[in-house]
């Protein structure tokens, strides 16, 4: 069998795309005052829908897990009618969309979410971490530590949430494990100093996110649950004592299950986690792989079967017809980084196929 390449359609789980060139998440912050996608979502998702898989910015589960400004949820149905416009458009452009479930935890900021509601977190332990809110950048708010009897309702939340995005026409799920929101800080030993059976060794840090994974499977199917980490990111003020070992076991723990795939950021991180050493040794199900990746690399990643796929983040900002661009060796435009959070289309939907 010939070598696959990226424009080549590929099965993972049970979303099938159509070629194997992955939009990332990426949070644009122009969710309506009722956290609900708006037409310029409609537009923007479906200008970029000619990638195999589109998977959407995050979306909180729960107001409680809102900490951006603007950020969408999927937490009510007004909120399940607005994503149906976006799901229909990128379907009847041939795309296939997943939900990325985002829940920050401790990274929120007062100014980006209504007044009085609680900041949880594994431990009450404030993150050192500024957030972009539309007054300038903020500090974050001082979580308090979730009861050991409160993690089943932010579970169910989440399971919840899930529900709503098959509701609302999405493919599936991508659970957000990574950038130092309430996963990952539930699995790192610097934000998590619980002494009840979801603190302490790797097997209890993990429980939080094994029983979330198993939440989604168990709601929508696990061939359409996907989860992304990023084992040793320290963003978000995030640390853990041993990153690997903690991904280690979460990858043990529900590598039977099924899962529509991995999506592995491949960063270079402070304690130099190999990566790809990580993912061949415990992970036997489909992976996107992602971060800096350019054409070339990502050819030779799915070339050589180390990826199943390659997720593109700020490529597909100013470049809606990234496949196409590919496929045919035409240049990349640049994007403006003052308008990545600005509200209306300018830097969001105005950026134009390419013309020769
Ligand atoms: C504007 C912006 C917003 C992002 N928002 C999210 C997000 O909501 N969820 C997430 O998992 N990653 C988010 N990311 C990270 C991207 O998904 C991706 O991992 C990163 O840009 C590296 O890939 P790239 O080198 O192809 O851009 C964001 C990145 C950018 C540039």
């Amino acid at each position: 069998m010939p070598a696959p390449t990226l424009f080549d359609p590929v099965a993972l789980g049970s979303l099938r795309l159509a070629n194997r060139i992955v939009m990332a998440p990426m949070t644009r912050s122009r969710a309506d005052e009722g956290d609900r996608p708006t037409d310029l979502h409609v537009d923007y998702y479906a200008q970029r829908a000619d990638a195999g898989l589109i998977v959407s910015e995050g979306i909180q589960p729960s107001i409680v897990g809102k900490g951006y400004a603007r950020t969408p949820g999927l937490y009510d149905d007004s909120q399940v009618a607005a994503w149906r416009k976006v799901t229909d458009a990128v379907h009847a452009h041939g795309g296939v969309i997943v939900a990325q479930l985002m829940h920050v935890g401790r990274i929120a900021a007062a100014a980006n979410r209504p007044a009085g509601v609680d900041v949880v977190a594994p431990s009450a332990i404030a993150a050192k971490a500024t957030l972009w809110t539309p007054g300038g950048m903020s500090g974050t708010i001082s979580p308090r530590a979730l009861e050991t009897h409160e993690i089943a309702g932010v579970v169910d939340d989440y399971a919840l949430a899930s529900a709503r995005a098959i509701a609302a026409g999405f493919d599936g799920v991508e659970l957000h494990c990574t950038s130092g929101y309430l996963p990952a800080q539930f699995m790192a030993t610097g934000a998590n100093r619980r002494t009840d059976r979801y603190g302490g060794s790797a097997a209890n840090r993990v429980r939080f996110v094994v029983e979330t994974i198993e939440a989604l499977a168990g709601r929508i199917g696990a061939g359409r649950v996907g989860f992304r980490i990023c084992p040793g990111n320290p963003f978000n003020d995030l640390h853990d004592e041993d990153p690997a070992e903690t991904h280690a076991v979460l990858l043990d723990a529900i590598g039977g299950l099924g899962l529509a795939y991995c999506h592995l950021i491949e960063m270079a991180t402070p304690q130099g986690v190999d990566h790809r050493a990580l993912a061949a040794g415990h992970w036997r199900g489909p992976l996107i792989l992602n971060e800096s990746i350019d054409q070339a690399k990502a050819e030779a990643l799915v070339g050589a079967g180390i990826a199943d796929a390659v997720s593109f983040g700020r490529p597909f900002i100013g470049n809606p017809d990234l496949v196409a661009r590919f496929r045919d060796g035409h240049p990349l435009a640049d994007f403006d980084p003052t308008t990545l959070y600005a509200e209306g289309p300018t830097g969001y939907t105005d950026y134009p196929a390419y013309r020769a």
